[in-house]
C-alpha cells in the first residue's frame, strides 16, 4: 500500500534544479519540469551509489545527469537509464499536489510494504 508523505512547498521548487527532501529516512530529489509536473527520486546514483543532488536536471527532456560519470537517467520513464555507465534505473516515486496546512505542498508516496 502506498502512504504519501509531505514534503517541500510547491512554491520551494524551481525547474533551474533539483530540491533535496528526507522522506522517512529516505533520501529524495524533487524535480519540476516545464510543465509544472513535479517528480520524485532517489538521491542516489545507482552506478557507484552516490548522491546525485548536483547533478544536472533538465526539464524539458525529463533528464538528470549525474555529477560523477555523466550517467543520464529519463525520469519520466520509470527512471530508466538513457546514457551508461550505470545500468540499473532509479527508483522513481509517485507525487501529489496537496494543500497541506494552507500551503500547496508536494507529497510524495512511498510502499509501506517491506
Ligand atoms: S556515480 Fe553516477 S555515473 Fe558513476
Amino acid at each position: 500500500m502506498i502512504q504519501f508523505h509531505p514534503t517541500l512547498l510547491l512554491s520551494q521548487l524551481t525547474s533551474k534544479q533539483v530540491s533535496r527532501c528526507v522522506v522517512d529516512g529516505l533520501s529524495l530529489l524533487l524535480a519540476v519540469d516545464s510543465a509544472g509536473q513535479v517528480f520524485a527520486f532517489e538521491n542516489n546514483c545507482s552506478h557507484a551509489d552516490k548522491p546525485l543532488e548536483r547533478g544536472v536536471w533538465n526539464p524539458d527532456t525529463h533528464e538528470m545527469i549525474c555529477p560523477y560519470h555523466r550517467a543520464i537517467f529519463d525520469v519520466a520513464r520509470g527512471g530508466s537509464v538513457k546514457v551508461g555507465p550505470a545500468f540499473v534505473a532509479l527508483q522513481v516515486f509517485p507525487t501529489e499536489i496537496r494543500d497541506f496546512q494552507g500551503e500547496k505542498t508536494v507529497f510524495v508516496g512511498l510502499s509501506n510494504e517491506d
